[in-house]
């Protein structure tokens, strides 16, 4: 079976990894601040943090905003849940919007009508790695926060996406562009409020374990002793995530170049196709991360068991939230996701495909339109 998304790691990743464990130091560790400043260079984010997971540091980064209880935050729908459930954890209600049917972005002309004096923030989602339109959201006035999770490497007028709002967030799982098996980031404009981050994903406690050692008994009559400065959740991030994450940002232009090569062979293969809706390209100055490669067609349902039954797997990110049974009773109608929630497929896109492989999936989906006369 041909998979959807994927990664690909090598001896680097798997050396770092061993590494932790020989030197019998798996937790929080000095892996994490070389990962956290590799990244910070290699992206110019001057504030960043690591964290355990995306969906962990999307509740962060809505807790960082310190809005008041009960208040309204715009969500495109068409995103993973955790987008919502950060909301709401949080203590406020996600207000769900729609988003541009081409570039599945969201856009200024889908959150005005929504704004009200309860609405204190805006979410926004770099959808498949492509950037949002931020400049018309950033005259809105209020405080955005950019769901990165696709777009680790893309940029939006030269400035890279996650780092441009007030707080942004990149995912590092098992199937993001740089992965360290589970992981996430968090970045904002303010510097003071990554450093609150690096104490609230210690439970908020100044110190880790790791800094709390290296500071050791130096001058300290009871070292032992840490300042709370909030109450807040772990989200730790590990020294063999953080070794991992070393080892792909070494290898992360190379295997950008392969995910560009499949994007560039689909959309050659596919422009001229009439029943097939490709992707936007990112305008000029800006760059894509190529996460995913979503088509819209004519007959998705179909499309997508032609291609199960002939071992390519495919899947829709995402089942629009306000869709859900969780969220239905909220009642509302976005006609553009709910258009894209039944036209809409991502193909395999990721740096394990092999050219032989692309070339079968245009293949079956050529096939799938001569069959059915599309
Ligand atoms: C748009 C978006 N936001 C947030 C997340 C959450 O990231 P994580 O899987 O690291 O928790 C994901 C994960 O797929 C995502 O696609």
């Amino acid at each position: 079976m041909i998979s959807v998304f994927g990664s690909l790691v090598g001896d680097e990743e798997i050396a770092n990894a061993i590494s932790c464990m020989k030197s019998q130091w798996m937790g929080f560790g000095s892996n994490v601040p070389k990962f956290e400043d590799f990244f910070s260079k290699k992206f110019n984010v001057p504030h960043f943090a690591m964290v355990d997971s995306g969906s962990n540091a999307l509740f962060m980064a809505v807790s960082l905003l310190d809005l008041p209880r009960g208040s309204e935050v715009i969500v495109p729908s068409l995103t993973w849940v955790s987008c919502a459930q950060a909301v709401i954890i949080a203590g406020h209600k996600p207000v769900f919007c729609d988003v541009d049917p081409l570039t599945m972005n969201v856009r200024c002309e889908d959150i005005e009508p929504l704004l009200n004096s309860k609405v204190k923030a805006i979410m926004v989602v770099h959808y498949a790695g492509l950037a949002v339109d931020l400049d018309p959201i950033f005259e809105l006035g209020l405080p955005v926060i950019e769901d990165a999770a696709h777009a680790v490497c893309s940029t939006y007028k030269g400035k890279p996406c996650g780092a441009i709002a007030d707080v942004g967030i990149y995912s590092f799982d098992a199937v993001k562009n740089l992965t360290t098996g589970e992981g996430g980031g968090i970045a904002s404009i303010h510097a003071e409020w990554i450093e609150r981050a690096k104490r609230m994903r210690y439970c908020g406690i100044g110190k880790s374990g790791f800094e709390a050692a290296a500071a050791s008994a130096k001058g300290k009559v009871r070292w032992w002793e840490y300042n709370i400065t909030e109450p807040f959740i772990k989200m730790l991030p590990t020294n063999i995530a953080a070794g991992i994450g070393l080892a792909q940002l070494e290898r992360l232009d190379a295997l950008q170049a392969i995910r560009e090569n499949i994007w560039r062979h689909y959309q050659f293969e596919f422009t001229n196709i009439s029943w097939i809706i490709t992707p936007v390209e990112a305008p000029e100055g800006d760059r894509h991360s190529y996460f995913t490669y979503c088509i819209r067609v004519p007959k998705r349902d179909e499309l997508a068991h032609f291609l199960l039954e002939n071992e390519v797997y495919t899947t829709l990110r995402y089942h629009p939230l306000h869709m859900n049974p969780l969220y239905r009773q909220m009642d509302v109608r976005l006609p553009h996701c709910e258009a894209l929630n039944e036209d809409a497929l991502s193909i395999p896109m990721h740096p394990r495909l092999s050219m032989e492989e692309v070339d079968k999936i245009i293949d079956l989906i050529k096939k799938f339109g001569k069959v059915n006369s599309l």
